[in-house]
């Protein structure tokens, strides 16, 4: 009898790729699985012989593809970059016309649609498919940003929405209690074909930033209760905790008060007070901030997140400057439970310029890379999975609703009375914060964008005035209608002003 074929096969039995592989089984579909270590593969399918689809491991990446139904479909999920690209290699030669090359990996835009073309070439087909959710959302239910040729997507679109988070219907809520061998039945799937080439991870990529923002921001709410409030961490987890039951109830907001509130097995002391503070990262915030820059979308709250990375990373000579240099220290005596709710409300306004950016910069995108991007569905598939899963999801796929040519989140009616009614809190903690000497840069960040977004005027006719006078750079009239350039000769820097 010959060997049963598999639905789909697996490459890169890490623990994501092991926890994404179980899932797949779990709904019922064989899965083969190919690993560069081979006991490592071994291990993993003798551990797991009892899975509704079924796993079927391969010593041989030939022997791998063999198993798999046509057209094959192969999902990579390897350490992004090279790794990626050495796997296709090795896969071209064994695959067929038609067959689908998945890359679920966190890879940069840029790789992907190089390689959706390169294959192309090749008679393949490519799927570059942003996963998130972590260890647990690959097992239970992630959320998937697929890209790349449309009629490929079709052919995997059962298996991405089977294993896909799910969501109510009516309140966006994620349904939960998936278990092993037990995934969650019904509820809308958190997985939607995003655009061509690039687009899936180019999304997923954002994803990334506005989770770098969120978790800043989030820092920053508690630093403000510990260094000026006084408060101990564990006391900030319980507000974190209260926090979830409102407007910011989210994965981040949840996982912040428990791990506030987790003691360390060490000493029994609070464990954050043990973890040093330098953060670490793998580039996909840095990808985004870099692509706002380049295409000129002010996302400047996301790239100061990574900004504070890069600031609490450099500790030994924060350790030097913290001898040198002076500021106030920080002295409370205001109420403090009002305080703690202007810290929320700070939290919550900055949230929202944050994905203001966000949306922003994909809007840029689709125009720069001719996606036609949807941000209703976006927003859809991001209520339920993905790292910064919240409520808050809902209100904006609810404004995208609305309209779907939203210029900007912040003008949804929705968000702008949000803002109005936390604003003047939002101003008190950024005011706070520097006349105390607390850093408090994606909060400040927020509220400059916010202000100048919404400014008439702003000073740059002067810089205007700076780029003519030392380049001849021209400026426009305020008089004269735009696209008209003018210049004036100036003076010598330093003489008196011409006569006119
Ligand atoms: C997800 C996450 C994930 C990311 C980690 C770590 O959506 O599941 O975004 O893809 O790799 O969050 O990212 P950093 O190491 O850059 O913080």
């Amino acid at each position: 009898m010959s060997e049963q074929l598999s639905d789909i096969g697996l490459v890169g039995l890490a623990v994501m790729g092991q926890n994404l592989a179980l899932n797949i089984a779990d709904h019922g579909f064989r899965i083969s699985v190919y690993n560069r270590t081979t006991a490592t593969m071994e291990k993993f399918v003798a551990e797991n012989p009892n899975t509704p689809g079924g796993l079927a491991g391969h010593a041989s990446l030939a022997d791998f593809v063999a198993s798999l139904k046509r057209p094959r479909r192969v999902i990579i999920l390897v350490k992004a970059g090279a790794g990626t690209d050495a796997v296709i290699d090795q896969l071209v030669p064994l695959m067929e016309q038609g067959d689908i090359v998945i890359d679920g990996g966190n890879a940069n835009w840029n790789d992907t649609i190089r390689r959706e073309k390169d294959l192309k070439a090749k008679g393949l087909r490519f799927i570059g498919s942003g996963v998130s959710g972590g260890e647990e959302g690959a097992r239970f239910g992630p959320a998937l940003m697929p890209g790349g040729d449309p009629a490929a997507y079709k052919e995997i679109e059962a298996i991405w929405n089977a294993i896909a988070a799910k969501v109510d219907a009516e309140t966006g809520k994620p349904l939960e209690g998936a278990a092993p061998g037990k995934p969650v039945v019904g509820g809308v799937p958190c997985a939607t074909f995003i655009g061509p080439d690039g687009a899936g991870h180019y999304v997923k990529m954002c994803h990334n930033g506005i989770e770098y923002g969120d978790m800043q921001m989030i820092c920053e709410a508690y630093w403000m209760m510990s260094s000026l409030l006084g408060m101990s961490a564990d006391e900030c987890g319980k507000v974190f905790a209260k926090w979830n039951t409102g407007v910011l109830d989210s994965f981040l907001i949840e996982i912040t008060a428990d791990i506030l509130q987790q003691k360390d097995p060490m000493t029994g002391g609070s464990i954050v007070d043990y973890i040093l503070d330098t953060a670490g990262q793998k580039g996909t915030g840095k990808w985004t901030s870099v692509s706002a820059l380049d295409m000129g979308v002010p996302a400047a709250t996301i790239a100061e997140s990574v900004f504070a990375r890069y600031l609490s990373a450099i500790k030994a000579e924060r350790v030097a400057a913290a001898k040198i240099l002076t500021g106030p220290t920080p002295a409370f005596t205001g109420d403090k439970e009002a305080c703690i709710q202007a810290i929320h409300d700070a939290l919550y306004c900055s949230k929202i310029c944050s994905y203001a950016q966000g949306f922003q910069l994909m809007r840029e995108a689709q125009k720069e890379y001719k996606w036609k991007l949807n941000f209703g569905e976006i927003s859809m598939i991001w209520r339920g999975g993905c790292i910064i899963r919240a409520r808050f999801l809902q209100k904006i796929k609810e404004a995208f609703d609305r309209n779907g040519e939203l210029a900007n989140l912040l003008l949804d009616p929705y968000f702008k009375s949000e803002i109005d009614r936390t604003q003047s809190n939002w101003r008190t903690v950024v005011a706070e914060a520097s006349l105390n000497g607390i850093p408090v840069p994606t909060f400040a960040s927020a509220l400059a964008y916010y202000d100048s977004y919404r400014s008439l005027r702003l000073p740059a006719n002067l810089l205007q005035g700076q780029r003519d006078f030392f380049g001849a750079h021209t400026y426009e009239r305020t008089d004269q209608p735009r696209g008209k350039f003018y210049h004036i000769d100036w003076p010598e820097p330093g003489r008196p002003q011409l006569e006119m």
